[in-house]
């Protein structure tokens, strides 16, 4: 899978050169390019602008600047690649092209579920913001020219840009591609895995500490018991921490 990222804090994403992610790139499984936004500003009029000035007051009053379409749209041209070619009816055929992502706090909900589905996508492509946001018709424009655009966002609670919500979604669906873990089914039973479903506490040794003992199930050797103990802990973790009918 090819990851592009583009962002004014390309510094933000130093941090994928390390632990599994770092090694799925040395193994060739993942590349990530994060281009610097500034090198596509240009003043409105197109000459070249000293300042690399990449956004503008809002249109319509209110507070903060907005992220201006010119700049976006030079470098996403330029990154995104063709538009995936039409089927015969007309369609946009799915697994080719990229899919643009922009993280937005006003975005649809990113879920597990979305992050398994991305991790069959040849390439991705995120669209970090910062002030108030990307002008709107940014999205508007690479989805009526045939590209998958997905405005998303990481839970109900701000951060200052798009680029913590990049991190935190690119390690999600990286970790999905096959071949990235370790151990492939760690994947299968974690939170998540099953909608709305919280994982069940673990333990290791030792088996008493400070006066804490593990479960006595869990140490009884009795696999059906201990996946049926395993189950009702996860489904009561899940209804009092999220109100989940389990
Ligand atoms: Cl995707 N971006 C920002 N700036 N804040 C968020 C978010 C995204 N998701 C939740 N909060």
């Amino acid at each position: 899978m090819r990851i592009d990222v583009v962002t004014i804090f390309p510094a933000f994403f130093d941090v994928l050169e390390v632990s599994l992610l770092g090694k799925a790139r040395a193994d060739g499984l993942v590349e990530v390019r994060v281009h610097d936004l500034r090198d596509w500003a240009t003043k409105p009029d197109g000459s070249p602008d000293v300042h690399r000035a990449v956004d503008d007051a809002p249109f319509g009053g209110g507070p903060g600047m907005v992220m201006r379409p010119d700049v976006w749209g030079k470098a996403l041209d330029d990154i995104l690649g063709p538009p995936p070619e039409p089927a015969l009816d007309g369609s946009a055929s799915p697994g080719q092209g990229s899919r643009l992502v922009v993280p937005t706090p006003a975005g649809e909900p990113f879920t597990q579920s979305t992050a398994g589905e991305w991790a069959t996508e040849g390439r991705l492509a995120f669209a970090c913001g910062r002030y108030e946001g990307i002008d709107a018709r940014v999205a508007e424009y690479y989805r009526t020219a045939g590209f998958r655009v997905s405005e998303v966002s990481i839970g109900d609670y701000v951060v200052n840009g798009g680029e913590v919500a990049a991190l935190a979604m690119i390690e999600a669906v990286a970790r999905l591609i096959p071949g990235f873990m370790g151990n492939p089914e760690s994947v299968v039973e974690e939170s998540h895995t099953e909608p709305g479903l919280l994982e069940a506490p673990c333990y290791t040794r030792p088996a008493s500490w400070r006066g804490l003992d593990v479960p006595e199930v869990l140490m009884s050797g009795n696999h059906a018991e201990i996946a049926k103990w395993r189950r009702a802990e996860a489904e009561r973790l899940s209804r009092e921490r999220r109100t989940r009918q389990g």
